[in-house]
């Protein structure tokens, strides 16, 4: 019932030269993919990806977008430019930008609503610190973390998002969440959702999981009943490993 998405997080990865590169090896790969494929990469390198995904199945999202129109945000990307190069969905809260760049749930909530105002689909990221999870608080802050990234919407603009479960110690370390871990917090999170927009927007709702997905684990995550796709970080830069779990 719930078209699985995987997409590709970029992050600080690729020219946009490079861009279009991955791009033209990705199209003829993916073209019979059962889900929704999406790519995030680097601001410079949206115009070039829009480009080079034209005709194809391959969907270009943002990293981050900001929740104001315009102004005196240095830096930052508004909802309306990224529309107007044919950007369709953006990532927002990744846990690099909360570590790195002090990101709050409040913000993150902003900048979803702004997104979903304008079109956009957000991919909001949610997940625990290791020593959240060895401390088994995960329950609690992944809840916290959901209802205030959630928090504002309405039905169907909650049905439109995308959440995505990145474990924090599972982000570029090789260490996956196992499947029924996955499987176990995902669950959770989608009874969350429950509880604040009732059950057709729970089953409605796509939640995907992140976090050293790659070819070797994608077929075992997404054949769980609640891991509707994955946010690939290291595997998707590189085609054949992209493609193998698109294709998983
Ligand atoms: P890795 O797949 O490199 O662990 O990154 C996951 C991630 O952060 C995707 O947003």
């Amino acid at each position: 019932m719930r078209k699985p998405i995987i997409a590709g997080n970029w992050k600080m990865n690729k020219t946009p030269a490079e861009a279009t590169e991955l791009i033209e090896a990705l199209k003829p790969l993916v073209k019979d993919a059962q889900c929704d494929v999406v790519v995030c990469p680097p601001f410079v390198c949206l115009p070039a990806a829009v480009e080079a995904a034209k005709g194809s199945n391959i969907k270009v999202g943002a990293q981050n977008v900001h929740f104001e129109k315009s102004g005196a945000f240095t830096a930052e990307v508004s909802v309306d430019m990224l529309k107007a190069l044919g950007v369709e969905y953006v990532i927002v809260g990744h846990s690099e930008r909360r570590q790195y760049f002090g990101e709050t749930d409040a913000v993150v909530n902003k900048r979803a609503l702004a997104a979903l105002e304008g079109g956009i689909t957000p991919i909001i990221c949610v997940g625990e610190l290791k020593s959240e999870r060895e401390s088994g608080i995960t329950h609690a802050i992944v809840e916290l973390q959901t209802r205030l990234v959630l928090a504002n919407m309405t039905e169907c603009q909650v049905k439109k998002c995308v959440i995505a479960y990145e474990p924090v110690w599972a982000i570029g370390t090789g260490l996956t969440a196992t499947k029924e871990d996955a499987q176990e917090v995902i669950a959770f999170i989608r009874s969350i959702v429950c509880d604040m927009y009732g059950s057709e927007v729970a089953e409605a709702i796509r939640i995907q999981y992140g976090g050293s997905m790659n070819p070797k684990n994608a077929t075992e995550l997404m054949g769980m009943p609640d891991i509707d796709g994955g946010l690939i970080g290291g595997a998707s830069l590189k085609a054949p490993d992209f493609t193998a779990v698109v294709n998983y």
